[in-house]
């Protein structure tokens, strides 16, 4: 495992992409800001210096593992673990994004690198909002110095780096059960009215639970739909 620092890139998935063939199992490609940040669905990922923006090469273990949306939510329970360590009553939005007070400081962008038809390697980039002066976001968002946390960007970022490991680890041994468990405590809308966004669709009903591929049910007055890939309102 290496850890490469750079001080400024367009983005450090864009990095992890361009350079896949020279990175190695368990590498990060880590930046001190990015000018090219990039969030779900083409958005932009604001990412001015004081942030932590860095993207996790993973390259062995993926055969056993069933979709990309597990890996992701595998990183908002060790940033959402890491920040309660810290003092932070932190929880997870489903699918990957991890709040605290109402705003969100814990954005996860996951990517899959296919080699024809082999999955050649996942790369799972991480923002984590801790002391920037400048944020830009349509939605609530909330740093991490703000709510009390003094740790440095390399301290969370080795916090981060160990509780996914040992998650990944029981992810390969015992699969998303253990996981789902923990990750069900920490899903604060468990049994609440959302409203979901589902490509062009909007839906109303109760989260009632997530499924052991990691996919959200949603109860649309009686009526049960597994959602894999969507957002929550917030
Ligand atoms: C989201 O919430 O929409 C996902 C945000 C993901 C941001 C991280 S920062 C490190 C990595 N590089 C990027 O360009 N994006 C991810």
């Amino acid at each position: 495992m290496a850890i490469i620092f750079l001080d400024s890139v367009t983005s450090t998935n864009t990095y992890c992409r361009q350079n896949i063939d020279n990175l190695n199992h368990a590498d990060i490609v880590r930046a001190r800001r990015q000018s090219e940040g990039r969030g779900r669905k083409q958005r932009e990922w604001s990412s001015e210096e004081g942030g932590l923006y860095f993207s996790l090469v993973l390259k062995d273990g993926l055969s056993g593992i069933k979709t990309l949306g597990l890996l992701t939510q595998l990183m908002a329970l060790a940033v959402c673990k890491t920040a309660r360590d810290s003092g932070v009553e932190a929880y997870i939005k489903w699918p990957n994004d991890v709040l605290a007070q109402g705003g969100k400081f814990c954005g996860i962008l996951s990517e899959a690198i296919f080699d024809g038809d082999r999955l050649k390697a996942v790369i799972i980039g991480t923002g984590v909002n801790i002391s920037q002066e400048k944020i830009k976001s349509e939605k609530p968002f909330i740093t991490l110095k703000s709510l009390g946390v003094e740790k440095s960007a390399e301290e969370l970022l080795g916090e981060i780096i160990a509780n996914f490991t040992a998650d990944f680890a029981l992810l390969r041994a015992s699969g998303f059960e253990p996981l789902r468990t923990r990750y069900k405590k920490n899903f604060l809308y468990l049994g609440k009215p959302v409203t979901m966004r589902v490509f062009d669709e909007e839906l109303h009903g109760v989260a009632e639970d997530i499924d052991e591929s990691g996919r959200l049910v949603l109860n649309e007055g009686g009526k049960r739909r597994l959602i894999e890939i969507g957002d929550m309102d917030f």
